[in-house]
This record gives structure tokens, C-alpha cells and sequence, in this order.
């Protein structure tokens, strides 16, 4: 098996979950640990605990593919601090998923975060496309930079960002560039493909509730976006800062795709 070194830890293997629908509970938490990945991501948290957006909110489609639009239900940053010692008993890294809803709940999170000594890495989350009234930060370079600044003074452990797939050069290069000049010590490439439109023709209607049908693609349909981003922030990033590559991946080819764009 391929191993990895990652934020400064020696991985197993280069495999593991993203912040997505299936780590949110101890109970999830748990598989993911007993399972073969090589470390444990938890669920974006929030200040506050959140039950998420109304469901239907996650539906398989054809081609391996997904369209959700969870709301980051999720049990509260408080919980995960207290689950965060316990998953040690699976005996790998642990990082955590931060997304708050404004700069200030991020700061609070990430401070306390940063003082529990079993977590090994701390990914802010710019991008996800399903709360409504809280745009995606990653495509606000402005507000982009505003946080990074404020986080990074206060993060005491490797630093990722969860970042949005990018379409056009002069994205990736701006957000290439504010990266950069931070302190970030990695960025997973790429949350899912937002404010996509699955309809039912049978029903005649959405298959998702939240956002008239609004939600984010996921999947092998997501695959040749996740390996352009992949490749062209490890073209733009600082050789040091490391690169996690999601979206589509059910097989080792779909790995060594990742790998071979400059995955991590
Ligand atoms: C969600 O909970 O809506 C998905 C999380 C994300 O896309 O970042």
C-alpha cells in the first residue's frame, strides 16, 4: 500500500473521508475509525448544533453521483471537542471540519479547537453551497482573505481550507495567491459542485426540498473538476503547501487519477 506524510503525519495510506454526509455522529465517526482509512474527518461544525435543511436532502442519481443540500446538521463544535479524545481509541489522525457562519464564530471554534491536544489538523470549510443566506467564501476572495488572516493568528495546529471547484485561470490564480501568502499548510480540492438542479420526470418536480431543488453535485460527475483543481493549485502552490484531492473516487484508478494530478 501506498503510504503518505501529511501535516506532518506519517498516513497509513493516502485514504481518507471527506467532511461530508457520513461523519457526523459518534456512531459514523466510529465506522470511519474501525474502517481502513487512514485518519477521521468530522462534519463541518457550527457553533451552535444544527439539524441541517429539510428532507429530502441527499439523493443518489445515475453514474455513481449525488445531489445534496444537508445544511451542515451537525452536533455543535462542543460535542466534537469531547468526541475528539475518545476516537483516539482507532488509533489514527483526526481532523476536524470547521464552517462557521460568520468570521468571529470561526475564530472562537478554531481558538478552542486548537487546545485539544488529540486533534491533529483543523480544515475551515469556504465552500459549502447549502445554507441559505451564507454564500460560498471561497468565491469571495475579499471575505477569503479576511478570514484566513484572522484564523491563521490563531490556529495552533496545521491549517487546511476546504475550498470550491474553480472554472477560470484567474480564479485559481487570485485564490492561488492570497493562499500563498498565508500560513495555510494544505487545501482539499474540492467541496461539491454547487447550486446544481436534479428534476424527476416521473414526479415532475426536484428531487431535493431544500432551495427549490438547488444542491450540490457530488460524485464521478464531480471527478474531472476535482483533478483540474488538484492540478492547478499544485501548478500555483508553494511546494509545501499540500493538496487533498475529493470527489469521485471509488477506485484505486480514480486514486491514481488524484495522485498523478498532484494529489497528496
Ligand atoms: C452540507 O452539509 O450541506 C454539505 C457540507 C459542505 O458542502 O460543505
Amino acid at each position: 500500500m501506498i503510504k503518505t506524510r501529511f501535516a506532518g503525519i506519517n498516513f497509513e495510506n493516502p485514504f481518507f473521508n471527506a467532511s461530508g454526509p457520513h461523519c457526523t455522529t459518534k456512531e459514523e465517526l466510529d465506522i470511519l475509525g474501525q474502517s481502513k482509512a487512514a485518519a477521521v474527518m468530522t462534519k463541518s461544525c457550527t457553533l451552535e448544533p444544527r439539524e441541517g435543511n429539510p428532507s429530502p436532502r441527499y439523493v443518489d442519481i445515475t453514474n455513481n453521483s449525488s445531489i445534496n443540500s444537508m445544511g451542515l446538521p451537525n452536533l455543535g463544535y462542543k460535542e466534537y471537542m469531547k468526541l475528539i479524545p475518545e476516537l483516539t481509541v482507532h488509533n489514527k489522525p483526526i481532523f476536524s471540519s470547521v464552517s462557521g457562519m460568520k468570521i468571529e464564530d470561526n475564530i472562537q471554534m478554531i481558538s478552542e479547537l486548537s487546545d485539544v491536544k488529540e486533534l491533529d489538523a483543523i480544515e475551515l470549510n469556504l465552500s459549502c453551497p447549502n445554507v441559505v443566506g451564507k454564500p460560498q467564501v471561497g468565491y469571495d476572495f475579499q471575505q477569503s482573505v479576511e478570514v484566513i488572516q484572522e484564523v491563521q493568528k490563531i490556529c495552533k495546529k496545521p491549517l487546511g481550507l476546504k475550498l470550491p471547484p474553480y472554472f477560470d485561470f484567474v480564479h485559481f490564480e487570485t485564490m492561488a495567491k492570497i493562499i500563498n501568502q498565508s500560513r495555510v499548510n494544505f487545501v482539499t480540492c474540492i467541496n461539491s459542485l454547487g447550486n446544481g438542479l436534479v428534476i424527476d420526470i416521473a414526479k415532475e418536480q426536484v428531487v431535493i426540498k431544500p432551495k427549490g431543488g438547488f444542491g450540490g453535485m457530488g460524485g464521478k460527475l464531480v471527478k474531472p473538476f476535482g483533478l483540474s483543481n488538484v492540478r492547478k493549485f499544485r501548478e500555483l502552490l508553494k511546494p509545501e503547501i499540500q493538496v487533498i484531492g475529493c470527489g469521485g473516487i471509488f477506485s484505486g484508478i480514480d486514486a491514481f487519477e488524484y495522485i498523478l494530478a498532484g494529489a497528496d
